[in-house]
């Protein structure tokens, strides 16, 4: 791991984000010391804040910024200065309509909000260039500057781009993708519905159509290209920042938002990826199942494995300190006393060293009004800035968790063609979907930390860490995919695949083999056939040795093939006494193919029949309702414990163990009281 001034292994870091253009500059001054002496080291700044440097087409000042920036170097406090292409000026949009972003019908989306331009109009990208060339220029040698944030959450607000320029990058894209258009129609199979393309210019990004039954396989190549436009936008802005950059100081941006490969963005444009964490949008989402109480904002946690899967170490730049809203949306309440602390020990401990919240003050002008933050409109003293006084007290004492990675055994493996492809295939989506939750939910209540892993963003040699690895509905396969997983399982792994894996190709087109295609050998599985548990079926059931579970959306008949054993059968409709479950042992491990999707109590039947449950039980019992995370290394382990419930939570310390943030050995019964968070050292 590079160091930097905020992720550097030694200590976590406290931060917030500030915006000098909406307070009087009487109160800047007033501002950054009582940040400091909040325990506040970083500031973010400057995001959509564009007129403040080029009020005119051409004509840059930067004399508002060095004035604030003095203020800073004289404090000390330090700053993460934003590119500010979030939002483009109100004389750029109207001078250069083309910039905008568009709806499936063409319509312009307008100044007024932010994120209404797109990634590939010339004009946007030279004015990009220029503004973003002139701030590295003036401003990267400040000394209190120690790192970049390129733009504000790209593929936020919308992740559809549908201008015209979007038509004529999408071509160019496209060629050099498929080089001929025979080969194009080819992989887009144009021939149903008579969709056959003849010159380039006859395409165009999924406009409005009839039923909206866009071309599937032409939408998975437009993720692509959406994807590739966004890194397209972050890379031109990385390699200018790069070229002024101060030794030691850094390039990130936050996320995370769809139809993005964060993994590869981080890759060739960052040094570390940052996060916005709002939990309390859980609160909010109806697809969480009321049931699910202590699961609401601890699902929070499933967006931190897939940061973690792209930066083990990373920042939150926005981590949620008040109630939210826009004036538009009634969004999320108050943290109750405990839970800012408990949100911002949750980012800590999936990775996250640095801890920047959102935001110091609440906006008194624009959409923002109600999206709170430490201090309300007047500034006064109150309950939330208290307990970001706490917070930096405890941070201290767990700064020996700095630069320690989350400890994991089991992994969900993803890849972006099959989340894209979920995405907009409901087949998939349904199965992807249901599965991603019951595994989480199963991992999560049975104590079991798991990591996300991205297939096409890891090492044969990584995988080795993991003792069981499910990949739930990888619809889509490559022979590179199936080979690297063989390896695994012939150096001793466990893979588990789910339904509708393997039944199409990188196209998104179904493919003639018998299913599962590309998988038939490794698992020793037969598909015969298939099909979604009708509405009218009752529970689908199955048998798996003494247990039984309860089948979810969809069943595959599945029998053994070559080399397969049969683990599991279905004991209820129209696959009765049909297999549904088969395995085959290879070298050291074991592959199986699981005919329907994971219901949470059938992932925790796997979890347990692998021997994967649990790991830590011997030292720790911790109720269902509260998280249990790891961070460490071969020398040090240090357990998280977080109580999510609005009532106390009792774990059992089954060996001595130091309590990080009090020093006190515990052991026996501890109580943790509401959203409380114990760290303690195994
Ligand atoms: C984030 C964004 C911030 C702020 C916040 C509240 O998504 O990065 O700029 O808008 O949400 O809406």
């Amino acid at each position: 791991m590079t160091k930097h001034a905020i992720l550097n292994g030694t200590k976590l870091t406290l931060g917030a984000c500030y915006y000098p253009e909406h307070w009087p500059e009487s109160m800047w001054k007033e501002d950054l010391l009582r940040m400091l002496d909040t325990g506040i080291e970083v500031i973010r700044i400057a995001e959509f804040a564009w007129s403040k440097t080029e009020p005119e087409e051409g004509v840059f000042t930067f004399d508002f910024f060095d004035r604030f920036l003095d203020l800073c170097d004289e404090t000390g406090m330090k700053v993460i200065f934003g590119t500010p292409t979030a939002t483009p000026p109100a004389w750029l949009t109207e001078k250069y309509p083309e910039v905008l972003n568009a709806d499936t019908e063409g319509i312009l989306y307008r100044h007024g909000a932010r994120r209404h331009y797109n990634y590939n109009t010339v004009v946007y990208r030279a004015l990009t260039e220029r503004i973003v060339t002139r701030l590295a220029e003036h401003y990267a040698q400040r000394k209190c500057i120690i790192g970049w944030q390129i733009d504000n959450e790209l593929n936020c607000e919308t992740n559809e781009f549908h201008s015209e320029a979007d038509s004529a990058a999408f071509r160019i894209f496209l060629k050099e993708k498929y080089g001929s258009l025979d080969a194009l129609n080819e992989a887009w199979g144009t021939v149903f519905w008579n969709q056959t393309y003849t010159c380039w210019q006859e395409i165009h990004v999924p406009r409005k159509t009839i039923s909206d039954s866009t071309n599937p396989h032409e939408v998975l190549d437009y993720s692509r290209f959406v994807s590739a436009s966004a890194r397209g936008f972050c890379k031109l802005q990385a390699d200018i920042l790069r070229r002024y950059l101060k030794p030691g100081d850094f390039i990130t941006t936050n996320g995370m938002f769809g139809r993005l490969d964060n993994h590869q963005m981080t890759e060739e444009s960052l040094d570390f990826y940052t996060y916005d964490s709002y939990p309390n949008f859980a609160y909010c989402l109806d697809a969480y199942n009321p049931d699910d109480r202590d699961l609401r904002d601890r699902r929070w946690s499933r967006n931190l494995m897939e940061v973690r899967s792209v930066c083990p170490i990373f920042g939150i730049m926005e981590q949620q300190s008040g109630a939210n809203g826009w004036n538009t949306r009634m969004e999320a309440p108050t943290p109750r006393p405990g839970q800012l602390t408990l949100w911002t020990m949750q980012s800590i401990a999936h990775g996250a060293d640095f801890i920047s919240y959102f935001r110091w003050r609440t906006a008194t002008m624009g959409t923002e009004i109600y999206w709170h933050g430490i201090l309300d409109y007047s500034g006064r003293e109150n309950r939330r800035i208290a307990e970001v006084r706490e917070v930096r007290e405890k941070m201290k004492k767990l700064s020996p968790v700095a630069g320690k990675p989350y400890m994991a055994r089991v992994a969900i493996a993803k890849d972006y063609d099959n989340v894209w492809d979920a995405e907009l295939d409901k087949w998939h989506g349904r199965v992807a979907w249901a599965s991603e939750m019951a595994l989480f939910n199963a991992a999560q209540r049975t104590h079991t930390p798991m990591d996300f892993v991205y297939m096409d963003h890891t090492t044969p040699e990584a995988l080795k860490q993991y003792k069981v690895i499910f990949y739930p509905h990888p619809g889509i396969m490559t022979p590179e995919r199936a080979g690297m997983l063989a390896q695994y399982v012939k150096e001793g792994g466990t893979v588990v695949f789910g339904c509708r894996s393997a039944y199409k190709n990188l196209t998104g087109q179904c493919v003639m083999d018998r299913l599962p295609g590309l998988l038939a050998e490794l698992t020793g599985a037969d598909v015969q056939e298939y099909s979604f548990i009708a509405p009218d079926a009752g529970t689908a059931t199955i048998r798996w040795g003494e247990d039984t579970m309860e089948a979810a959306v969809f069943m595959d008949l599945v029998e053994p093939g070559e080399g397969g054993g049969k683990e599991a059968v279905y004991t209820s409709d129209v696959y009765a006494g049909g297999g549904a479950l088969v395995s085959r042992a290879a070298g050291a491990g074991k592959a199986y193919y699981y005919g329907s999707a994971f219901t949470e109590a059938a992932a925790r039947l796997f979890l347990e029949k692998m021997g994967a449950a649990n790991p830590y039980g011997e030292m720790l019992e911790v109720p269902e309702s509260c998280e249990l995370a790891v961070r460490g290394d071969g020398e040090r382990q240090y357990a998280f414990i977080l109580n999510y419930l609005k009532t106390p939570a009792e774990i059992r310390v089954r060996k001595p163990m130091k309590d990080l943030m009090t020093g006190e050995m515990l052991e026996g019964t501890v109580k943790l009281p509401a959203y409380g968070v114990s760290v303690l050292e195994m």
